[in-house]
């Protein structure tokens, strides 16, 4: 099921996936796994011991995802879909196969290399630059923003005045990266330390040798899931990986959905599902609700962060009012 945010109209662009044979439409920029999200294909691969698993974390890190695309065993939350793949649910039990894959060799020696292009490594990346450093930004997925400043897919197109702060902060920090000359390596992962100046990276039919002068690591933070009876089935996802199908591919995660853990973004993710026409059937918050005695910290907070607490208002009026 597809919602549509303010400010985004997608575009027609569509091509054909094949799913274990089946042949599926798909919007293009969407990645593999928003796209079998979207058609309600939940599982991505199946364990050792028969388990089903799907997509977990949404940022290439759980590995759940992973399938056998066009034979190769790739994370299907950062593969773009392009007309004509053959995806397969990869099943652990099968043999190991040898895989040859053919890469181009490309050296490169920045002054500064960033790692992450979320809202740290953008604004690293941008300073340096401005300064008058050679930079090289380097990020693993198709679009630079992280989980934060999570940006449309390429399936859209963007009024820049009806889109929300959220997405226009991002963009106003990418902006600031483009015109301060950063070289930009989307879609590459950046996976060894080959020697305390080198770094090894992977991406889009190439392996890259970094060896920069200067080195910032700014690579996030991911989710830390509790696990709880049947966490692992697919359709269980971490706040981060659904909120990424609704902002980045306006893909909802689930009709009928359970909010469940701590912090902030999870009101938002609730607020941003009811929005987009899911049924919220609860958010469970395991904090304790505040007390009149955090008024001075909340005041605090107030005067700190207005727009956050405005922000946090109008979440808990949406649920509340659905
Ligand atoms: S690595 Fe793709 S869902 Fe976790």
């Amino acid at each position: 099921m597809r919602s549509t945010a303010p400010g985004l109209r997608a575009r027609d662009e569509a091509a054909t996936l094949h799913v274990d044979g089946r042949a599926l439409a798909v919007r293009i920029g969407d990645t593999v796994a928003a796209a079998l999200v979207d058609a309600g294909e939940l599982v991505c691969r199946v364990t050792r011991l028969g388990e089903p698993r799907g997509i977990f974390c949404g940022m290439g890190v759980c590995h759940d995802c992973v399938m056998l695309v066009d034979g190769v065993p790739l994370r299907t939350c950062m593969t773009p879909v392009r007309g004509g793949m053959h995806v397969e649910v990869e099943a652990d039990a099968r043999s190991p196969q040898a895989l040859e894959v053919q890469l181009d060799r490309v050296e490169l020696a920045p002054q500064v290399l960033v790692i992450g292009a979320g809202p740290g490594g953008l604004a690293a990346a941008a300073a340096a630059g401005e300064a008058g450093a050679e930079v090289l930004l380097v990020d693993e997925r198709p679009k630079l923003g992280g989980q934060y400043f999570k940006q449309p897919s390429d399936g859209f197109d963007v009024d820049e005045h009806a889109i929300d702060r959220q997405y226009r902060q991002g963009r106003e920090l990418i902006e600031r990266v483009e015109r301060a000359c950063v070289t930009v390596l989307k879609g590459a992962q950046v996976w060894a330390a080959a020697g305390p100046r080198e770094l090894l990276a992977i991406g889009d039919g190439h392996a890259y040798a970094l060896r920069p002068q200067r080195l910032v690591l700014a690579t996030g933070a991911y989710e830390r899931a509790v696990p709880l009876p049947g966490w692992t089935l697919p359709g269980f996802m971490a706040t981060g990986a659904a909120q990424t199908m609704m902002r980045a591919y306006q893909v909802l995660p689930g009709r009928r959905v359970l909010v469940s853990g701590n912090g902030p973004l999870n009101i938002q993710v609730a607020a941003e599902l009811t929005r987009a026409g899911a049924t919220v059937v609860a958010v469970c918050e395991t904090a304790r609700a505040t007390s009149p005695a955090r008024a001075p910290a909340l005041a605090a907070m107030a005067a700190a962060a207005p727009d956050l607490l405005r922000d946090g208002i109008a979440y808990t009026r949406t649920l509340h009012a659905a």
